[in-house]
């Protein structure tokens, strides 16, 4: 496989989005092909699971999301992700494997080793070359969380010591892979964030 993968990770509301479509236009201003994508999502398949992980009213068992959530991943490596790659493009995906261990591990409180082992199993073993990680405390990804005039979905709904746990997961996470993962302050301005990532896609990219 010749492409570059980079996955964005992080809370709900702390500028993945933003941060994924700036890295593309660079991308594509430098001739690369660029796949961009996400997680829940990403193939018809995976829009429908999307559609029950985020909006299905009441309860799931914490293990079947996570087995939904895998099973989307599953699906989406092997259509869209890896065929990519291996035509060399440039794979920019919001979120990734890392989100399962941080929020079914750690929000859902199920084993991480097990979700991480789950997920690595769906995928065959794909790791990104690159994750980036955008940090934010939780008082401010709530803040902007609710200035966006969108309703809530399961995750998002859930309560602040939830979403804590998800942000110290992430952290642990990164700090156990340091050559994987870029933390990024998600509160620094939002070309500063960018040109940190380029730098960083630029040094895989040679
Ligand atoms: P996302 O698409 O980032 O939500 P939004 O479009 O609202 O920014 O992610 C949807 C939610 O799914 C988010 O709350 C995190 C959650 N999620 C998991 O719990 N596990 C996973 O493996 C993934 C990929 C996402």
């Amino acid at each position: 496989m010749t492409g570059l993968f980079v996955t964005f990770e992080g809370g709900d509301g702390v500028g993945k989005s933003t941060q994924a479509a700036a890295l593309e236009h660079w991308l594509r201003e430098r001739g690369r092909e660029v796949v961009r994508t996400r997680e829940p999502g990403g193939t018809e398949v995976g829009e429908r699971i999307r559609d029950i992980v985020l909006h299905h009213r009441g309860h799931i068992d914490p293990r079947a999301e996570a087995l939904l959530y895998a099973a989307d991943r599953a699906h989406h490596v092997a259509t869209v992700v890896r065929p990519a790659l291996d035509r060399d493009a440039v794979v920019i995906q919001d979120r990734y494997l890392d989100s399962s261990v941080a929020y079914q591990g750690a929000g859902r409180v199920l084993d991480a080793a097990q979700v991480r082992d789950l997920s690595l199993w769906a995928v065959n073993g794909l790791l990104p070359d690159l994750t980036v990680l955008l940090d934010l405390d939780e008082a401010s990804a709530r803040r902007r969380l609710d200035a966006v005039d969108k309703p809530f979905d399961r995750l998002e709904a859930e309560q602040a010591e939830f979403h804590a746990r998800v942000r110290t997961a992430f952290l642990d996470l990164a700090a156990a892979e340091p050559g994987r993962f870029l933390v990024v302050d998600a509160a620094l301005p939002v070309d500063e964030i960018a040109a940190r990532v380029r730098e960083q896609v630029a040094a895989r990219l040679v």
